[in-house]
């Protein structure tokens, strides 16, 4: 009997393996692409083709995906367009209209869609294999495929929906923070016995996963793990706060990656494991170089409850700050041979990266060399310097790095500080009560004469005041960042 059913089904099974195959193959071509996408990504001069061949990978993926479930599933496939549509249209419709400054917060949600999907995608497979339905030589019968459900599916089950909620409430929680929500404050919110209560959410829901593997019928199982996940999702984000929110952001999107790899798993999808393993490891690595850049351990950002309101910590600069009128600032760039562009948040802020980019040609006609300094966590998000600028069509090569500048600040004639606050302050350097002590920053206090351009006297992100404006050789030249870069350009134009 069994032979005579394996006869009979032969010639299907030859052709489901062909398109196995093809399925396999066309699977690794947006694998190499994705690789391929992420490598461009990692350089300026070639992240914009980046994004384009990694997007071009998941249309390959989909495509294949779309190719495997044809075959007369027409109704999946309508369902699956309108989705696509809808989701598409929203895609777009965010991303047109989001400022570059909001960037962290939809990149929250964007993290928290795909916990929540891999967490639909794995309770909804488990639910389908309860009452699955065969077709053997034209004879439908109800299987209990969950029998025969291999552990290693079972414990991807658990995984992809113990990650997938917590990476959704986290990210909603780390987005309506950074959003600034009357509701959740962004200050960390940290009480006794939060730890405990987290380390115990976390290792039940590990151990209810191993249950799901004895038991596979225990359908029940699967529903405390969500509900476990999306409260330990909340518990761990809410403890955090303030700078240390991007970095977050950066460990959320490698959680989705690695939820989304288990519903691969889930789903003997191999794109989805390779996608999902690709956004894991690209996303713990992002975590690690902006811990680097913080000065800050990881265990330190997620439960050191660093980073809201501190004001505190020191004195704090003492002393008067000088204000320098446009006139009397552009007469010391003129006669400047070195100009070190300190670029930050502000100058995000005003969308100021066009008229840089025109004043440094100004400088440049006089021939006044023009060089950017780019911190790694300056503005809000990773690259956000890079990105702005790029898109000013400033030379990549004018741009540099953290290491890379600061030998440089001794000779330059001018360091111009546009918008930049906290990863200019000095403090950092020999400050301990400093909050942000330890952090390396750009030596701008090292060159001959410091602009800052700035609209006040208020702090940056940190919430300290900086001891750079305090400084000899330091002018502040007050008012908005785009503004005031004008103004320098007109003023040296005239002259
Ligand atoms: P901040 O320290 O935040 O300072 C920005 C400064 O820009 C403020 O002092 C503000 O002063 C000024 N500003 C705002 N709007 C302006 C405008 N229209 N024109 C001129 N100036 C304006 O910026 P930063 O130096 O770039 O440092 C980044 C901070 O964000 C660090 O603390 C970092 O740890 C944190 N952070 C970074 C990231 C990443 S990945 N980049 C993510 C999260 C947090 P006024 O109000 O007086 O104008």
């Amino acid at each position: 009997m069994i032979l005579q059913t394996i006869h009979a089904t032969q010639p299907t099974l030859t052709l489901a393996m062909q398109k196995a195959d093809w399925l396999g193959l066309t699977y690794l071509l947006a694998a190499v692409l994705f690789y391929l996408g992420l490598k461009m990504l990692s350089k300026v001069s070639t992240a914009r083709r980046g994004n384009m061949v990694s997007a071009l990978g998941m249309l390959v993926a989909i495509a294949a995906t779309f190719f495997q479930i044809s075959g007369g599933q027409w109704v999946s496939l309508v369902w699956i367009g309108i989705a696509m549509l809808i989701g598409t249209g929203a895609g777009a419709v965010l991303a047109l209209r989001v400022p570059m400054t909001g960037m962290p917060e939809m990149v929250a949600l964007l993290n928290g869609c795909g916990g929540i999907a891999s967490l639909l995608v794995a309770c909804g497979d488990y639910l389908n294999k309860f009452n699955a339905e065969s077709q053997i030589n034209g004879v439908v019968a109800s299987v209990d495929i969950l029998q025969y459900a291999g552990w290693d599916v079972l414990l991807a089950t658990g995984l992809a929906t113990l990650i997938g909620g917590l990476t959704f409430t986290g990210s909603l929680v780390a987005y309506a923070k950074l959003a600034g929500s009357k509701f959740i404050p962004d200050a960390p919110v940290q009480f006794a016995g939060q730890k405990v209560l987290i380390a115990v959410l976390l290792i039940g829901s590990l151990a209810l996963a191993g249950v799901l593997i004895a038991q596979p019928h225990a359908w029940y199982v699967l529903v405390i793990v969500s509900l476990l996940a999306l409260i330990l999702g909340i518990l761990l984000v809410i403890g955090i706060g303030g700078a240390d929110m991007p970095v977050v952001i950066a460990l959320l999107n490698s959680y989705s990656g690695i939820a989304a790899s288990m519903a691969g798993f889930v789903l003997n999808n191999s794109a989805l494991i390779i996608t999902g393993a690709l956004v894991g490891a690209s996303g713990l690595i992002l975590t690690n170089i902006m811990c680097k850049a913080m000065n800050r351990s990881l265990m330190n950002v997620l439960f050191g409850g660093v980073g809201g309101a501190v004001a505190g910590g020191g004195k704090g600069p003492e002393g008067e700050a000088r204000a320098f009128s446009i006139e009397d600032a552009s007469i010391i760039l003129d006669a400047a041979r070195s100009v070190i562009i300190v670029p930050g948040y502000g100058m995000a802020v005003a969308q100021a990266q066009h008229a840089v980019k025109e004043f440094a040609q100004q400088l440049e006609s006089r021939s006044i060399e023009v060089k950017y300094a780019i911190h790694p966590v300056a503005g809000r998000m990773p690259g956000h310097m890079n990105v702005l600028l790029a898109e000013a069509d400033v030379p990549y090569e004018q741009l540099l790095d953290l290491e890379q500048v600061n030998p440089q600040f001794e000779q330059a004639d001018v360091a111009l500080v546009i918008g930049a606050n906290d990863v200019t302050n000095p403090a950092a350097r020999h400050d301990t009560a400093s909050p942000i002590y330890g952090m390396p920053i750009l030596d701008v206090d090292k060159a001959r004469t410091v602009f800052v351009i700035k609209r006040s006297m208020n702090p940056g992100f940190a919430g300290i005041q900086n001891e750079l404006y305090f400084k000899e050789n330091t002018g502040m030249i007050f008012g908005d960042a785009k503004k005031v870069v004008s103004d320098l350009s007109t003023e040296l134009a005239a002259n």
